[in-house]
């Protein structure tokens, strides 16, 4: 293996690194990616059956799965006390489990709204709120927090999960910037997938998912393992001055 490709490889040798929603879709191949190069999951999901499949498909040892519903603060508390007592410390929080329907925002009810804005966004605060400890035991914490391009433009039908997802944009520059201010070593990005192929978005259908492929300047959707590679970057330490912004992976779509 070349010197380049071997460093590489080992970027995330030592470290923790937590995952929500990893049973499938950009959580697995984003566990899939740390494992890759050397960190320890933690991979999180509500979907145990799934989770266990995944965590048994990584590479390298001492993964764990944990059952753990992102919009519970009990849940929070507990799985932050197994990583505390297997590890003393977390590297690296990846809050990737949301979720989204298209739904026209006058015919959304409260308990719809709710919903939404429980997963992709409560569950963040939770996170941020209840990891921090061990983030900042680290030494070099590292949140990369999942919104979308939807948190930055938004389409007919995707306004409760537009808003989740703008408050996730503006959730994590906040962190980053009170992490900074009470000198806390942990720094926060959030990722803004455009159209991913994964069951999210296999939900809307073959046409819809053709009218996106057309409305994305290279043309098709994008492989989770490609949104895996920003989330990587953002949470290594090639990223050690990128701090509060986000990272667009649109294949170009907000670009016109
Ligand atoms: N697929 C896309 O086109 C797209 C685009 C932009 C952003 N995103 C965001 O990326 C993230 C991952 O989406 P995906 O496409 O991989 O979805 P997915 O449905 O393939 O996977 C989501 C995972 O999250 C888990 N999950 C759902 N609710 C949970 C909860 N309450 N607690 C814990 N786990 C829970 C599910 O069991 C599942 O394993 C989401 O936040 C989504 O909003 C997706």
């Amino acid at each position: 293996m070349a010197e380049a490709e071997r460093s590489l490889a080992q970027r995330f040798a030592g470290r923790i690194v937590l995952v929500t929603g990893a049973a499938k879709g950009i959580g697995a191949a984003t566990a899939q990616a740390f494992a890759s190069e050397g960190a320890t999951v933690v991979l999180c999901d509500i979907d145990e059956t799934a989770l266990n499949r995944t965590v048994d498909t990584l590479p390298g040892t001492g993964h764990r799965g944990v059952r753990l519903d992102v919009t519970s603060e009990p849940d929070w508390i507990a799985a932050m006390s197994v990583v505390e007592g297997a590890f003393g410390k977390l590297d690296v929080l990846v809050n990737n489990a949301g979720w989204g329907e298209l739904r026209n925002l006058f015919e959304t009810s409260f308990e719809q709204w709710r919903k939404v804005i429980a997963i992709n966004l409560d569950s963040v605060f939770l996170a941020t709120r209840h990891a921090m400890p061990l983030l900042e035991k680290s030494g070099r914490g590292s949140i990369v927090n999942m919104s979308s391009i939807r948190g930055l433009v938004v389409g007919v039908g995707s306004g409760p999960y537009s808003a989740a997802k703008a408050g996730v944009h503006l959730l994590t520059k906040a962190t980053a910037v009170e992490c900074a201010a009470t000198g806390k070593p942990v720094r926060a990005n959030s990722i803004h997938p455009g159209f991913v192929d994964t069951m999210l978005s296999k939900d809307i259908g073959e046409e819809a998912r053709n009218a996106r492929r057309a409305a994305v300047p290279q043309g098709r959707l994008a492989e989770p393992a490609e949104i895996a590679a920003g989330i990587l970057f953002l949470a290594s330490d090639a990223a050690s001055y990128v701090n509060g912004t986000e990272l667009v992976v649109d294949g170009g779509f907000t670009a016109v």
